[in-house]
C-alpha cells in the first residue's frame, strides 16, 4: 500500500486534480468533500470541514481503514464577493469557518499521525492571502489568516519532521468562480455597486482564464514528493506572480497603485 494522504475538497477543480494526480503516482489517496465523490483511483469520504464532528469521523475511518496518515492536503474553500460594509457577520464568520478554521480542523486531527510519520501538511492558500483583493476582503482575510497559522504552525512541528507548505494559487479555472457567493446589499441605491461589479466581473473573466487545476497538482505532487519541501509554492501566471514580488519590493503606495488595474480598482 502507497503512502495515505486526505485531500480535502476533493469533489471539484483543485482537490479533485490533486487527488487524480497523486492517485496516478501510487498514493493512497482519501478523497474528501460534502458529496463524497470518488474516482476510479480514489476513495471518496463525505466530510464537512465546517463540523467538528465530521471532520474527527471521517479521521477516525481513515485511521481505521489504513492505519495513519502521511500527508493532508487542505483544499476545501469557496469564495465570498462583495463591499465589507455590506458583509453580515454571519456570512464573514462562515467563510472563515471554511476556508480557515476547516483547514484547522483537518490539520488538528491529522497531526497525531503525521508526528509519528514525519508528514507532510500542504494547505491551498491564495495569491488572495497575499495580496487584499477589494470586494473580498473576507476571502482574502481567510486566506491571510491560513498564511500566519501555516507560518507558525511549521516551526512547531519541524522538530517532528512534519512539513509545511502554503500553496498559493492564481486563477485557476474551477467551479470556484460559479460558486462564489455574494454579500447581498441593502435595497435601494448601492454606493459600492458599480465598482464591485467591476472589480468581481474582472476577477470571474481572469479566474475564466485562468491555469488549469492540473497545474496547482502538479506543484502539490512536488511538494509531496521533495526531499526539503519548500515553505511557499506560488503557481499561476506569470504576470500574477510578478504582483506578489511587487509587493514585497515596491513602496507599498506605489503599488497600490500600480496594482489597481489589475484589481479592477
Ligand atoms: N480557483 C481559483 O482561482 C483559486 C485560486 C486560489 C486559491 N483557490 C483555492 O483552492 C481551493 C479549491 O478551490 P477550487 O478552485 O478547486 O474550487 P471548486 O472547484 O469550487 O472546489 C471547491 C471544493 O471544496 C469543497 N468544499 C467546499 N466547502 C466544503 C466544506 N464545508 N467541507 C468540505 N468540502 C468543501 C467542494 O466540495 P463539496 O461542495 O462537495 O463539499 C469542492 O470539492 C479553495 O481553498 C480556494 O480558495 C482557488
Amino acid at each position: 500500500m502507497g503512502r495515505v494522504v486526505v485531500v480535502t475538497g476533493a469533489s471539484a477543480g483543485i482537490g479533485r486534480a490533486c487527488a487524480d494526480r497523486l492517485a496516478s503516482d501510487g498514493w493512497t489517496v482519501v478523497g474528501a468533500s460534502r458529496r463524497g465523490t470518488s474516482s476510479g483511483g480514489w476513495q471518496g469520504l463525505v466530510m464537512d470541514v465546517d463540523r467538528d464532528e465530521s471532520v474527527a469521523e471521517g479521521l477516525a475511518a481513515v485511521a481505521a481503514q489504513h492505519g495513519g496518515l502521511d500527508a493532508v492536503v487542505a483544499g476545501a474553500g469557496w469564495g465570498l464577493a462583495g463591499a465589507v460594509e455590506h458583509t453580515s457577520l454571519a456570512d464573514a464568520r462562515h467563510q472563515l469557518e471554511t476556508n480557515f478554521f476547516g483547514a484547522v480542523r483537518l490539520v488538528a486531527g491529522a497531526l497525531p499521525d503525521l508526528r509519528q510519520r514525519s508528514g507532510r501538511i500542504v494547505l491551498i492558500s491564495s495569491l488572495g492571502g497575499l495580496l487584499g483583493l477589494p470586494f473580498q476582503a473576507f476571502y482574502s482575510a481567510s486566506k491571510f489568516a491560513l498564511e500566519g497559522y501555516g507560518e507558525a504552525l511549521a516551526y512547531e512541528v519541524a522538530p517532528f519532521g512534519v512539513s509545511v507548505t502554503l500553496v498559493e494559487p492564481g486563477n485557476v479555472r474551477t467551479d470556484f468562480t460559479a460558486s462564489r457567493r455574494d454579500a447581498v446589499p441593502p435595497a435601494g441605491p448601492d454606493p459600492y455597486g458599480a465598482a464591485a461589479a467591476r472589480a468581481v466581473g474582472k476577477m470571474a473573466a481572469d479566474e475564466a482564464a485562468g491555469v488549469p487545476p492540473g497545474d496547482v497538482a502538479a506543484a502539490v505532487h512536488r511538494v509531496l514528493g521533495a526531499a526539503r519541501p519548500p515553505r511557499r509554492v506560488t503557481v499561476g501566471k506569470r504576470e500574477e506572480r510578478v504582483g506578489v514580488a511587487a509587493k514585497r519590493l515596491l513602496p507599498f503606495r506605489l503599488f497600490e497603485r500600480a496594482a489597481r488595474g489589475s484589481l479592477g480598482v
